[in-house]
């Protein structure tokens, strides 16, 4: 039986790897999904052929009551709920693997030679982080409690304190296992330790964290296999844990920040909003003073347009406005406008937010253009229209060496014959700074939630 098992987990395994492959493509990405599901029904199938399973009915009912609830909460999620949902999802899985290592420890604390107990001490130091730290980030995500990052003296000194202490404990069990209290306290400060690393950063840094606490549960995911010498748990967490790591370095590229300044540096601690000035040196910053349009005069240049780019962001999430746009773009399509959309990689809240949101609105993905490759036809393009997108099409992060985005790459929008910027008002976006580019000759604003004037754009248009 055991061989049979040991081959099963190698098919999920091989799965696993499939599935991550086909899931970096929106092509293949539904089949990526399926494959993935169909190794992780293969290795639960054959974990629960081990002759060590203690009570099938317990399993059953958990499976029961965890299906019911997961599928609750997916089918009542909306899509701009996702960050913490996945926050709760690997802060679950810390847990489960600290659970894991707690039922070891106590099940053979007596025999337990060093390896094994500092294995067990760190799958439970990195659950327990994992688990408080995404309790946290999930906290900030939902408005729970302040998004800001919390900030208070020596606090590095402290984590790293923290830190240092959770090692000194953990080289005190591995002398002395049966050394129970030690085994609460390292509960006890891996658990203060996960709150601390994650409020001192800023809510809008959520995405990049929750990546990296999803990392983490993949390692506590891998040093739980190491306890229970299970191969498929090895293998999955590690993809898990590298997988997490390598999507937190992305996003931060494309921030062009590095991942010690997402972790350390406080980001949207202060609201530094530079304004830009107008000629007068007065700054600016009021809807009276930039150029605005309705929805029926932006419907007149458009059936002029030749060519229209749609830069979708974090806004257009918010207003659900897929679906309209998608509408839009096929009727100006059908007059022979060509339409295309330019995807910021971290345009939204979260890795591939725009493509999953356009996908939903079934847009092909032909026309869904990266930023690399769009951003030198923006010149030749007579309508870009910005949806809800703020930060990712800021000229400042070019041009203003004081601005805190200042590098990170952006949609060069603004090189455009002509620009509509869709938002609600002139609020700054997550980075809480001004844009210059709505104060640009070529920009119009269109003051509104986006879905509706995207609709009566479309409506004026017929
Ligand atoms: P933002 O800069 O956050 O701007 C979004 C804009 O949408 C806001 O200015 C807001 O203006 C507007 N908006 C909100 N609700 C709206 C509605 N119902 N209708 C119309 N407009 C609406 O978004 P972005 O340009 O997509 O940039 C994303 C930001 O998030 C970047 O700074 C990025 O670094 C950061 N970030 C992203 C990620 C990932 S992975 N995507 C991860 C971490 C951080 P009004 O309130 O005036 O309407």
């Amino acid at each position: 039986m055991d061989q049979i098992i040991q081959l099963a987990y190698l098919l999920a395994a091989i799965s696993f790897i499939l599935g991550l492959k086909f899931l970096s493509s929106p092509e293949t990405a539904a089949h990526g999904m399926l494959l993935s599901q169909g190794g992780m029904f293969i290795a639960i199938v054959a974990t629960l052929l081990y002759n060590g399973v203690v009570s099938y009915g317990l399993i059953l009912g958990g499976i029961v009551v965890g299906s019911a609830v997961g599928a609750i909460m997916a089918t009542k999620l909306q899509m701009t709920d996702m960050p913490q949902m996945v926050a709760l999802l690997n802060g679950f899985g810390g847990l489960a693997s600290a659970l894991v290592a707690g039922a070891e420890f106590f099940r053979s604390q007596a025999n337990l030679t060093p390896y094994p107990m500092v294995t067990i001490a760190l799958t439970l130091l990195i659950g327990l982080v994992t688990l408080t730290g995404s309790l946290v980030a999930f906290a900030k995500l939902q408005e729970l409690m302040r998004g800001a990052p919390i900030i208070f003296p020596f606090q590095h000194g402290m984590n790293l304190l923290f830190f240092l202490a959770t090692l000194g404990l953990i080289a005190s069990l591995a002398i002395t296992p049966t050394a129970t209290p030690v085994f609460w306290a390292l509960i006890v400060i891996a658990s203060i330790l996960g709150v601390l690393v994650v409020i001192p950063i800023g809510g809008g840094d959520m995405p990049v964290v929750i990546s990296l606490l999803n990392s983490y549960s993949g390692m506590a995911a891998a040093a739980s296999g190491f306890i229970l010498n299970n191969n498929v748990l090895i293998i999955s967490g590690s993809l898990v844990g590298s997988a997490g790591i390598i999507l937190s370095q992305l996003m931060c590229k494309a921030m062009n920040r590095s991942l010690t300044n997402v972790l350390f540096a406080g980001f949207g601690q202060v609201n530094t909003p530079s304004k830009p000035v107008s000629s007068q040196g007065k700054p600016q910053g009021t809807p009276e003073e930039v150029q605005s349009c309705s929805p029926e005069e932006a419907a007149a240049f458009f059936k002029k347009a030749k060519s229209v780019i749609i830069v979708p962001g974090y806004g257009m999430a918010v207003a659900q406005a897929q679906h309209s746009v998608k509408e839009l773009a096929s009727y100006l399509g059908d007059q022979g406008t060509d339409v295309r959309y330019a995807i910021h990689p971290v345009a939204g809240r979260m890795p591939g937010h725009m493509n999953v949101l356009l996908a939903e609105a079934n847009v092909p993905y032909d026309q869904l253009i990266d930023m690399d490759e769009i951003n030198e036809d923006f010149p030749e393009t007579d309508i870009t229209l910005v949806i809800g997108a703020n930060d990712v099409v800021n000229p400042a992060a070019d041009t203003d060496p004081d601005s805190p985005i200042y590098g990170m790459p952006i949609l060069h929008v603004d090189q455009s014959k002509r620009v509509m910027v869709l938002k609600r008002s002139m609020k700054p976006g997550f980075a809480g700074i001004q844009n210059p580019l709505f104060f640009k000759k070529n920009t119009m604003m269109i003051f509104g939630d986006a879905k509706g004037t995207i609709d009566q754009i479309a409506n004026a248009l017929k």
